[in-house]
């Protein structure tokens, strides 16, 4: 099964020079715990921001020359990673940035969106052409956390979309 996972603020913002644009560590753990064991598909730029990665990682990248740490491969396309990490056998997460959502969201089957409940300055947002309000939600939690560059509590609403028919990549 293909899903992807992302946090998006009230305003739609997912990045800020490169990284969140919030620090809410129960938030990063969620993402950490939910995506273990999994074969990640990321985009160069929010791979490079990560200090560690899983073996199976597949990193999408246009740049022939470009290679990424041992245990991680480069793939040239969203297709191409998406059919590399569904060939090991495991279940694939999309990890993002907003770019490989834009192209991965038709594959998914499903969306973990993280939704934190206030506006937050950012350079990247989330793709508004992702259709998420057509798929179903298949759960729905809320938790308060404390948002620490700000010092104030922050809603944070977890949930899990299903797109009921999703492309199969390799297919056109
Ligand atoms: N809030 C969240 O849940 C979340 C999750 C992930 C990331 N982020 C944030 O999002 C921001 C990064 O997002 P982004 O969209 O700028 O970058 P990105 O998607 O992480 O990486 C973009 C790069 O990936 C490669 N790429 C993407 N699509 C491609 C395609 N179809 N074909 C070939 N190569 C492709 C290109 O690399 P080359 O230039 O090498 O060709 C492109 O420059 C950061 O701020 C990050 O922290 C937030």
């Amino acid at each position: 099964m293909i899903a992807a996972i992302a946090a998006v603020s009230a305003n739609g913002m997912l990045g800020l020079e490169n990284w969140l644009p919030w620090d809410i560590p129960e938030e990063l753990a969620y993402f950490e715990r939910t995506v273990a064991g999994a074969a990640l598909v990321v985009g160069r730029l929010t791979y490079e921001s990560m200090p560690e990665v899983p073996p199976d990682t597949f990193v999408i990248s246009s740049r022939d020359d470009w290679v990424p740490r041992t245990g991680c491969r480069r793939e040239s396309s969203v297709e191409t990673a998406l059919l590399a990490a569904l060939a090991t056998g495991k279940a694939v997460f999309v990890i993002g940035g907003a770019s490989v959502y834009r192209a991965a969201w038709p594959y998914c089957q499903r969306f973990y969106l993280t939704r934190i409940e206030r506006e937050f300055s950012g350079d990247t947002l989330f793709p508004q052409e992702i259709p998420l309000h057509e798929w179903q939600v298949l759960d729905e939690r809320v938790e308060t956390y404390l948002e620490r560059k700000s010092a104030q509590p922050v809603r944070c609403r977890f949930l899990c979309y299903a797109q009921k028919s999703p492309r199969k990549p390799g297919r056109p």
